[in-house]
């Protein structure tokens, strides 16, 4: 029989970007639906982009790195640091290291979070033989008003400078739009999906795709809009904590 992994690992490897439905990511997590309604309480407890909002939108988020090792499977927490982008991909940022809030220490220590890196580290281990990951983990909160559209994706189509890109979706509340797209390189559309569930995952072989995301807006104008989403990036690691130039 075929095993969620093993048709993630063929379409990464093939069309290079697979979409992961919540009954698939649960199976495979051995979670139930509810888990990712108290996940989501670390999304109570982010801090701002300042970053963000210099572009104008209002965003949330933390910052945690992890290096992940296939051999054993385990995903240990690294001092915190920058977050550096590697070069030649995100165009708003390069050489310029952005600070961000650490992740919670009771985030840090979800076995939940433990265990969507383990999941995650083996897609990626199934993209590339590398020794170790180095996984970068960010909780994203983007609120949106009737004035003012939320934008996940302030810098259009790019690319993370990673092997494997991954978003999942935790929670949305009144919002219309959030359309995430993978292009090829070359600019063709590979797939346009609007993650709406707890538990859908979009991933992506970051090496020869990009990804974007459409503004944010919400549905009853009175009330703002909430995106709530989890990316978390894997490169090979140079035991260092940066990111191996490419
Ligand atoms: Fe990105």
């Amino acid at each position: 029989m075929t095993s969620t992994l093993d048709v993630a690992r063929q379409r990464l490897t093939t069309v290079g970007t697979y979409l992961m439905a919540p009954a698939e990511l649960n199976a495979h997590l051995g979670v139930g639906d509810h888990v990712w309604a108290s996940f989501g309480e670390h999304w109570e407890d982010l801090a701002p982009d300042t970053y963000a909002a210099e572009l104008g939108t209002t965003r949330l988020r933390r910052y945690g790195h992890f290096l992940f090792t296939p051999a054993d499977g385990t995903a240990e927490p690294v001092p915190h640091e920058a977050f550096i982008q590697p070069d030649d991909s995100n165009p708003l940022y390069v050489e310029r290291d952005r600070y961000f809030e650490p992740l919670t220490e009771a985030f840090t220590k979800d076995p939940l979070l433990q265990r969507i890196l383990q999941f995650m580290g083996e897609l990626a281990t199934a993209l590339d033989d590398v020794e170790q990951w180095s996984a970068k983990v960010t909780p994203f909160r983007v609120l949106a008003s009737a004035d003012d559209a939320g934008q996940p994706s302030p810098e259009g189509p790019h690319r993370d400078g990673v092997t494997l890109v991954t978003s999942l979706l935790i929670e949305r509340d009144n919002a219309v739009g959030g359309e995430s797209s993978v292009f090829a390189t070359t600019g063709h559309r590979l797939l346009a999906a609007t993650l709406k569930q707890p538990g859908d995952l979009l991933l992506g072989d970051d090496r020869r795709t990009l990804h974007d995301v459409t503004p944010v807006r919400p549905r009853d104008p009175a009330r703002p809009a909430r995106r709530d989403v989890l990316v978390v990036t894997f490169a090979p690691s140079t035991r260092s904590g940066r990111p191996r130039r490419q």
